[in-house]
């Protein structure tokens, strides 16, 4: 089986700071797969770099077959990535929280299909003009 993700020798330097000193993984589909280490371990800059969005040193890295140095948009593209903190404005309501984030990746005119589809297929129609913060408080509980 073709590993989903996998790193070889990848490296990350910030000036003279060595973050990341050849990180070699192979992470097969299905499997959850752990990465530990004490704090400034490199763990983040690996992530960031697994994820296209950090450039490595050296060394190349792979996800779903795709290059992280040579093609990171598509790897950006194939991939989802769950933060440690929900990025969600808190202030902002449901519906204004997916328009802003839709009309970073979408031409303006896509907005607002793509935004109605995401509140119905997430079943969040009805709370649509409540501001985020107050979801977790809601009537609904998940
Ligand atoms: N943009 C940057 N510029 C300079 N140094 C950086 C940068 N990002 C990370 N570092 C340094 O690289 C090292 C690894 O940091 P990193 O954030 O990857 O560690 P970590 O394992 O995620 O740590 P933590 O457990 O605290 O989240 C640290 O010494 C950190 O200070
Ligand atoms: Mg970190």
């Amino acid at each position: 089986m073709r590993p989903a993700v996998r790193a070889r020798g990848l490296r990350r330097r910030f000036g003279a700071i060595e973050a990341v000193r050849g990180v070699d993984l192979e992470v097969f589909p299905g499997e959850v797969f752990g990465l530990l280490g004490p704090n400034g371990a490199g763990k983040t800059t690996t992530v960031r770099m697994l994820t296209g969005v950090l450039r490595p040193s050296e060394g190349e890295a792979w996800v779903l077959g795709k290059s992280v140095v040579k093609e990171p948009e598509a790897v950006k593209a194939t991939i989802g990535y769950a933060t440690q903190e929900a990025s969600v404005y808190p202030y902002l309501t449901a519906r204004q929280n997916l328009e802003f984030r839709a009309g970073l990746y979408l031409p303006r005119n896509q907005v607002a299909n793509a935004v109605e589809e995401a509140l119905s297929r997430f079943g969040l129609a009805e709370v649509a003009r409540r501001s985020a913060g107050n979801h977790a408080q809601g009537a609904r509980s998940f």
